[in-house]
């Protein structure tokens, strides 16, 4: 019955979770684009930067940027921070009634590592809290100063926890877990960072001093780097419903490609929006593209060979799946703490099988993310059969 009730809790929070990220990511995208069509014009007010024209929704709008604060302070200010702090709330729940709650189904694989719930639950919390500690430690070392080789070695954190990730969580977690970590950092910089020296030169303003110079510089590194990360997390998250990318010890590889991936694209954007021409913003889509195919050839599983004229009974088929997949994917699942077949999906007969045929290939074919865990032992050669008859089926 709990697992009823934490399915709801699951869709609800997924439900809250995708709307505040698309409010966040829709107003941060917004201002970096507002920030870069920024133009100079004749007869801007003192203090003002530039100006930026838009139309929408029947009426136009004038934007002016001053690039420390107008002379006297507006009676009202919008502030854009909620939408960070629940996206992470939001993601952070769903992360714990997910992969807490379901911890020996999702978080641990005893063949990559045999933790118990609690040791599981700790390393992901410890490595959540661990990872802002480090990225924030490198950010305000004296690499920081320069925005490349910052993000080298942000780069570099990011890989590392891949591989880390990797090699104590199921495929499946180790991914999401290093979208946690680095989607963790975005709200961080917003929550520790971007907002506080924001009020800081409010108030300073406010009482005529002129503002540390040194608390803008700061706030435009992190909301650079929420800038480029957002694509990566976004893939991430999403690339749980997709098996394929669960490349077990080869993780850090994948996550090498994604975050060069996203951040390439969003590259393009943002020199797009900047008004650059020519090869400035000629280069990204054709290099994003090979680096994808590149993941996509890469990622594709090799399955075991077998003997062209092997003939595959029915009855084998029955079998494999009967051991491997219908104790959970069952009408009454026989598999302890599974009350209703997951996600709906039954494998009790062929036809079954035959029915859910692409899902069944690309859970259990393509990738090893069915049986859950592999808690029944499948065997490389058991697939090749399945594989085998789902391909002549
Ligand atoms: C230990 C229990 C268990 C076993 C054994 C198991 N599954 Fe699953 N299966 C699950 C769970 C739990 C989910 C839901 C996963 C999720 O929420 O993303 C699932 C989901 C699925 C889905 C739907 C995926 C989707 O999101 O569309 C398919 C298809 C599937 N399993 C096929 C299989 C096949 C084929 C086998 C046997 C080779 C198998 N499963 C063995 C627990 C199991």
């Amino acid at each position: 019955m709990a697992d009823y009730w934490m399915e709801w809790a699951s869709l609800l929070l997924r439900w809250l979770h995708v709307i505040t990220a698309i409010a966040w990511i829709g107003s941060s995208f917004y201002f970096v684009w507002l920030d870069l069509s920024l133009r100079k014009a004749e007869r801007l007010p003192e203090g003002v930067h530039g100006e930026s024209w838009s139309v929408h929704g029947g009426g136009f709008y004038h934007v002016q940027k001053y690039l420390v604060a107008p002379e006297t302070m507006p009676k009202e200010l919008h502030w854009f921070k909620y939408e960070s702090y629940f996206t992470w709330v939001s993601g952070f729940s769903l992360l714990v009634v997910t992969y807490y709650w379901g911890a020996q189904a999702f978080l641990i694989d005893s063949s990559v590592a045999d933790l118990s719930v609690l040791q599981a639950v700790g390393l992901s919390l410890g490595s959540l809290a661990l990872g802002w500690v480090i990225y924030d430690g490198v950010c305000k070392t004296p690499a920081g100063k320069d925005l490349r080789l910052l993000g080298i070695l942000v780069y570099a954190v990011v890989v590392l926890a891949a591989y880390g990730y990797s090699e104590v969580f199921s495929s499946r977690a180790a991914l999401l877990h290093v979208g946690a970590m680095v989607a963790t950092w975005m709200t961080g910089n917003v929550f520790f960072i971007i907002i506080p020296n924001q009020k800081k030169v409010v108030a300073s303003l406010k009482q005529g001093e002129i503002p540390d110079p040194a608390l803008g510089q700061q706030a435009k590194q992190r909301s650079t780097h929420n800038n480029y990360l957002t694509l990566p997390v976004l893939f991430m998250m999403l690339s749980n419903h997709y098996p394929m990318t669960f490349v077990g010890d080869d993780l850090w590889i994948l996550v090498a490609l994604v975050v060069l991936i996203g951040a390439i694209i969003r590259d393009y954007f943002n020199a797009g929006h900047a008004g650059a021409t020519g090869l400035r913003v000629r280069w990204q889509w054709p290099v994003a593209s090979a680096l994808i195919v590149t993941l996509a050839v890469w990622a594709k599983p090799t399955t075991v060979a077998l003997d062209a004229s092997q003939m595959i009974k029915d009855s084998d088929v029955e079998i494999i799946v009967s051991t491997h997949c219908t104790v959970c994917h069952a009408a009454r699942p026989t598999m302890p703490g599974f009350s209703i077949p997951p996600k709906g999906v039954v494998l009790e007969t062929l036809a079954d099988v035959q029915k859910y045929k692409q899902q069944v290939y690309a859970q259990s074919i393509a990738s090893q993310a069915m049986p859950l865990g592999n808690m029944t032992q499948m065997t490389p050669g058991e697939r090749a059969i399945l594989g085998r008859w789902l391909e002549t089926h």
